[in-house]
């Protein structure tokens, strides 16, 4: 999801010349400038072959073994992607002088007194953070100050070409079928439309800045709160919304419950600014901006 957005808006700005990478034969994504190659990021003669061949000046890392129930299934897996190859592209970095962008998680801390800013204590409760965190000590520790983490919470966005769908969708199919959902009031976060996340990404780049940087939404409400904001903006009935609590679901994974993210680093050292919480719903619906009222116009 992030790296199809980070194509469309990198890929028209011509101070970048951006090669995207992916795991199929063909990309997902059409139109733009933008170059593909296929690489598994956990094929460590590809990676330096294609450090060797394109030379990059920056790297991007938005892959990642991200579904959080299968990282505790499958570790090894999750490990190789999440942590071992974020340790070998580091190392390609540093021989190669690029600057390493590297995209981690809330899920990193504990959720007990969020929301957090960066230099909070992490403290993983799940395979999946354990993993992003081991990510995150490769990515700055490869004997380089050539390195950014950027953290980010709960994303979503109009899902394009073989994109899975993502909170605001499934709530929006889900009411518009007639069917009730029942989604949790005791886990917290600041959602994150995936156009900011990119935008506050590609400021990062754009200042070649260095350390940890949380990206998010600004709006901290409950898992809950964020399913009945979606039915409001889309029209749709909030009382097919009902209330559950991380009990109610038995999952593989363990899930923070306050997580969130103070955003002001971000918002001080780059001019990240994010869309507010229904603006952005509105936009990953198609509904199109909201219009602005007299006391705003
Ligand atoms: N989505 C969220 O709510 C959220 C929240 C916090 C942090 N993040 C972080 O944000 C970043 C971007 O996530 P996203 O939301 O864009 O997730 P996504 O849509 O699941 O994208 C992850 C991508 O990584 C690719 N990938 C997995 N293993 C790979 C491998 N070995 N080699 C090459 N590509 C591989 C996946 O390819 P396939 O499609 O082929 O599997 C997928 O396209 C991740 O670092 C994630 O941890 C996401």
């Amino acid at each position: 999801m992030l790296g199809q957005e980070l194509v469309r808006q990198m890929g028209r700005m011509p101070k970048y010349d951006v090669l995207a990478t992916g795991r199929d034969a063909e990309p997902r994504f059409t139109g733009g400038s933008c170059g593909y190659t296929r690489l598994d990021i956990s094929d460590d003669e590809a990676l330096a072959r294609l450090f060797d061949d394109f030379e990059p000046n920056v790297v991007v890392n938005c892959a990642a073994m991200t579904q959080v129930d299968d990282c505790e299934s499958d570790r090894e897996r999750c490990w190789q992607v999440n942590a071992d190859a974020v340790e070998t592209m580091a190392g390609l970095c540093k021989t190669h002088g690029a600057r390493l962008v590297h995209i981690s998680t809330d899920f990193v801390f504990d959720g007990e007194d969020g929301p957090y800013r960066e230099d909070a204590r992490p403290n993983p409760v799940s395979y999946y953070g354990r993993s992003k965190l081991a990510g995150e000590n490769h990515a700055r520790g490869a004997g380089t100050d050539k390195w950014a983490i950027v953290r980010t919470v709960l994303v979503y966005g109009a899902p394009e070409m073989g994109a899975r769908s993502n909170f605001v969708t499934w709530v929006r199919d889900k009411l518009t079928s007639g069917e009730s959902i029942r989604v949790v009031t005791d886990q917290w976060r600041t959602p994150t439309w995936v156009v900011d996340l990119a935008d506050g990404v590609e400021r990062i780049v754009r200042y070649r800045k260095s350390g940890v940087f949380h990206v998010s939404g600004r709006e901290f409400l409950s898992v809950n709160e964020f399913a009945h904001r979606i039915a409001d903006v889309a029209g749709l009935d909030r009382s097919l919304i009902g209330e559950a609590d991380s009990t109610t679901f038995s999952q593989p994974a363990e899930r923070p419950a306050k997580t969130g993210f103070i955003i002001l680093k971000a918002e001080t050292e780059v001019g990240f600014r994010p869309h507010a919480l229904d603006d952005a719903i509105r936009e990953t619906l198609g509904m199109g901006p909201s219009k602005p009222t007299s006391a705003s116009s």
